[in-house]
């Protein structure tokens, strides 16, 4: 599968602007050329949004990580509505971290902030309790599977992994329980499945 979008490293030309809106809240974000979903949100990333908002209660003072966060429509929206959290959010296209910075400062979030990495590789002794993605499906299974493997290493004790597929991406959901021993389906809407993890050790 080709992932050349993913690595574009042109200057943003052109800017579109989204507007979210939930529980009480608009999240402005801007988007441009070179950045998945660039005109509207993805409905797999709505949908995961509404499982996590659904199903899971993010404490204060959690860790949370965006992993391959686009413009920063899940870090953002979390961190927004969970101000004593700490976000984390990361990519590795440049043109994700400039339009996630910029996110940052347009939604006036204080609890977040965005590396450029591959997957954890800047996240060397870092630890969460909320491990989020719409990961990465074009890069193929040679980067989600180390996503998920890597993920063991990056969790609290008792944190979770909690990803959105389309329904029928079976390959996923069983390498979430060959590393972690179990995985539920927390959420489904729209074709699109959530399924957790939790790091027992
Ligand atoms: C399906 S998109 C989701 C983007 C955003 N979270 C959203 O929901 O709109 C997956 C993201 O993973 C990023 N990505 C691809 N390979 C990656 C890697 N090896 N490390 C970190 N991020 C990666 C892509 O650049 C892209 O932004």
């Amino acid at each position: 599968m080709s992932n050349v979008h993913y690595f574009t490293n042109q200057p943003i030309k052109h800017k579109y602007r989204i507007s979210f809106n939930l529980v009480n809240t608009t999240i402005n974000l801007l988007s441009s050329d070179g950045v998945f979903s660039k005109k509207r949100i993805d409905t797999g990333t709505k949908v995961l949004i509404e499982g996590i908002l659904k199903n899971i209660s993010i404490h204060d003072d959690a860790e949370v990580l965006d992993l391959g966060c686009g413009y920063g429509v899940i870090g953002i929206t979390i961190a927004k509505l969970n101000p004593k959290a700490r976000v984390t959010m990361v990519d590795i296209n440049p043109v994700a971290i400039k339009l996630t910075r910029e996110n940052i400062k347009l939604n006036q979030v204080e609890n977040a902030i965005v590396i450029r990495s591959n997957l954890y590789s800047q996240l060397r002794n870092k630890k969460f309790d909320f491990i989020i993605s719409n990961p990465p499906l074009a890069a193929g299974y040679k980067v989600i599977f180390p996503l998920i493997e890597g993920a063991k290493d990056h969790l609290k004790e008792k944190g979770r992994i909690i990803i959105v597929l389309r329904k029928g991406v079976n390959a996923i959901p069983n390498k979430m329980k060959e590393v972690f021993g179990n995985v539920e389906l927390l959420y489904k809407r729209a074709g699109y499945r959530v399924f957790q993890s939790i790091k027992i050790s």
